[in-house]
């Protein structure tokens, strides 16, 4: 048996990497693909802790008779039901037909949903454990975080937290699991890029997470996504979760807009100069036709400014800046700087329609909505200035 599956003492990783996804759950891109992460306990009693995508099976398979050989598995704990994690659930259960299936009242339903499976069942409460011989787990239940059955398992005898989805991150795990062994730093961005994408929405259930783990030791995350964080990084991960989900940002600015032939180009160019004279260093331009919305999306949550445009079209907000809206709208987010602006060649629409948005968002809004009639002239210009010169000074205020 390799060493280079241990975690710690006798935890094993048994995940795998996908670099052959394109758009993880069909939405958001992986450059940088991603893994589907599970971990086996190989005490007295033998535990595993969720499975991987099914078209990774044989791989996994042949990670945990590796590790265990032909011994049976007592325990599958199933931290999360999203089927990149429970993929596996029904060969698992082909192959260990007496594994008993550890879950809450809200997974053994869905289990049954996906895979039709039924039996044996060690259904947990918040705060439940389960001893497998020399290791002691205890559950915690962490609704919605983010689906409504996701729970964590924290090892108490080594002080591992298997954690969901949560502190998980896009990107392979390319040469090793483990993050002492692998260089980290491409995981930082792709971790904030995983949480706005995917538990964006879900900032409340996240921090009730956080409270109930505040007072656990924890030495090793073990996420179903991105590398093992030990010692060395878990206050930045948290850190990172606990920031997220109070949608706290940095100073900066994104400004994102849409464009047919430069004229609104020309608006968002404007403004960014004057923001960017102004001192404010973070200016992050996105042309909604170039920028996929994942990484739109993960830039609104790292700064406090957003800037708004786009042409009217038909009479409406144009279409891909219109989507981007209602992806914004969803994640509920807050403590966000607005303003707007938009063109239009015959009759005005767009801002209105962007002031009816900035309603719903509820967030703050900043300076005058500028709307421009077919192309720059000196008094669109000067708005525009204005525009960028009071996010500025929004930004600023908070320096004091
Ligand atoms: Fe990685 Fe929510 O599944």
């Amino acid at each position: 048996m390799s060493q280079k599956s241990v975690v710690r003492g006798k935890i094993h990783y048994v995940g795998v990497n996908d670099r052959n996804k394109s758009l993880f759950e069909g939405l958001w891109p992986l450059p940088y693909g991603v893994s589907y992460n599970s971990y086996l306990i190989d005490d007295e009693t033998v535990a595993l802790v969720d499975t991987v995508d099914v078209c990774f099976f044989e791989i996994f398979l042949g990670k945990i008779k590796a590790i265990i050989g032909e011994r049976p598995i007592q325990y599958l704990i199933i931290n999360h039901m999203e089927p990149d994690h429970s993929g596996s659930l029904r060969l698992i259960k082909q192959h260990y037909p007496d594994i008993i299936i550890v879950g809450n009242k809200q997974t053994f339903g869905m289990i049954e949903g996906f895979y039709g499976i039924t039996g044996e069942q060690y259904l947990v409460d918040d705060r439940d454990f389960l001893v497998l011989g020399h290791h002691k787990l205890r559950f915690y239940l962490t609704p919605m975080v983010h689906w409504p059955e996701t729970m964590m398992t924290f090892d108490e005898t080594e002080g591992v937290l298997f954690s969901g989805d949560g502190f998980g991150s896009f990107g392979t795990l390319d040469g090793s699991f483990l993050d002492t062994r692998i260089n980290t730093d491409r995981y930082w961005d792709e971790m904030i890029r995983y949480y706005s994408n995917i538990v964006g929405k879900y900032g409340s259930p996240v921090q009730k997470a956080l409270e109930k783990l505040q007072n656990l030791s924890i030495k090793v995350i073990c996420s179903t996504h991105g590398p093992v964080w030990t010692e060395e990084h878990i206050s930045r991960v948290i850190g990172i979760y606990d920031k997220l989900s109070r949608y706290d940002a940095d100073e900066g600015v994104v400004i994102v807009y849409g464009t047919m032939y430069g004229n609104t180009e020309q608006m968002a160019e404007v403004i960014a100069e004057e923001i960017a004279g102004e001192g404010i260093k973070n200016v992050v331009m996105h042309n909604v036709n170039k920028s996929h919305p994942s990484y739109i999306i993960s830039d609104i949550f790292k700064y406090r400014g957003l800037i708004i445009g786009a042409p009217t079209y038909s009479n409406q907000i144009y279409p891909t800046v219109d989507s981007l809206l209602s992806q914004i709208l969803v994640r509920d987010m807050k403590g966000r700087y607005l303003g707007y602006f938009g063109s239009f060649c015959w009759s005005g629409a767009v801002v209105r329609r962007m002031a009816e948005f900035a309603t719903k968002s509820k967030f703050e809004i900043i300076g005058e909505p500028v709307e421009m009639k077919q192309a720059m002239r000196d008094i669109s210009y000067k708005q525009c200035v204005n525009l960028g010169h009071a996010m500025a000074e929004r930004l600023k205020k908070d320096q004091k």
